[in-house]
């Protein structure tokens, strides 16, 4: 089975991301439906499912010491340069706590640590080799800034014909408040 870890966003997140982007989806791409919307923590690829149960165990000792992050989408880029590929809308808040949340979960499933780019991508180029007209999309959602919201979990997702199963979730329920200082910033 095809894993990986997000965090969800709430009806009304995803209501706002629907109503930024609506402007666009006249633009030929492959437009994420609210269902496939999500921040993505660790992506694990093909996994045994003999793995779930434990796989679960981990992340929920994960969350056991992990403190909610306060976040907001805010701004747009492309992943594929002057040719897009993948459309998404990007992150701000308290990326310190939510940067240590995806090392760690990829620390506690076994991935090898790499920098995580928070991103929610709302469209994908049908074109494998991307698609310059999407660049006027991203240049037009640049100002979009969400109303903040809080991560209080995260979930581990099954991607399965193109649909996206909750399999597991975890609640962050570690130390620190949101919205308190975070640790080396202001
Ligand atoms: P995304 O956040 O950029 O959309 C399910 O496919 C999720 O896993 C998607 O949200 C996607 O990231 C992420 N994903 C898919 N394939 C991936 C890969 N090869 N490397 C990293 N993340 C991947």
């Amino acid at each position: 089975m095809r894993l990986f870890v997000a965090i969800e966003l709430s009806a009304d997140q995803k209501e706002a991301i629907r109503v930024a982007v609506e402007p666009w989806t006249h633009v030929r791409a492959k437009w994420t439906s609210a269902d496939g919307l999500h921040l993505t923590l660790a992506f694990l690829g093909e996994t045994p499912e003999g793995r779930l149960i434990e796989l679960g165990q981990r992340l929920d000792e994960v969350g056991a010491r992990s403190p909610p992050a306060r976040l907001a989408l805010s701004g747009a880029g492309a992943f594929g340069g002057a040719r897009p590929r993948v459309l998404w809308l990007g992150v701000s808040g308290e990326l310190a706590k939510a940067s240590a949340l995806a090392s760690d979960v990829a620390a506690a499933v076994g991935l090898p640590p790499t920098p995580w780019t928070g991103h929610v991508t709302f469209a994908r180029a049908k074109a494998r080799g991307g698609d310059e007209a999407l660049e006027k999309v991203t240049r037009g959602l640049e100002s979009f800034r969400g109303v903040p919201f809080v991560a209080s979990s995260v979930t581990l997702f099954e991607s399965r014909g193109g649909r996206y199963v909750a399999r597991h979730r975890s609640m962050l329920s570690g130390g620190e408040r949101p919205g308190a200082p975070e640790a080396g910033g202001g």
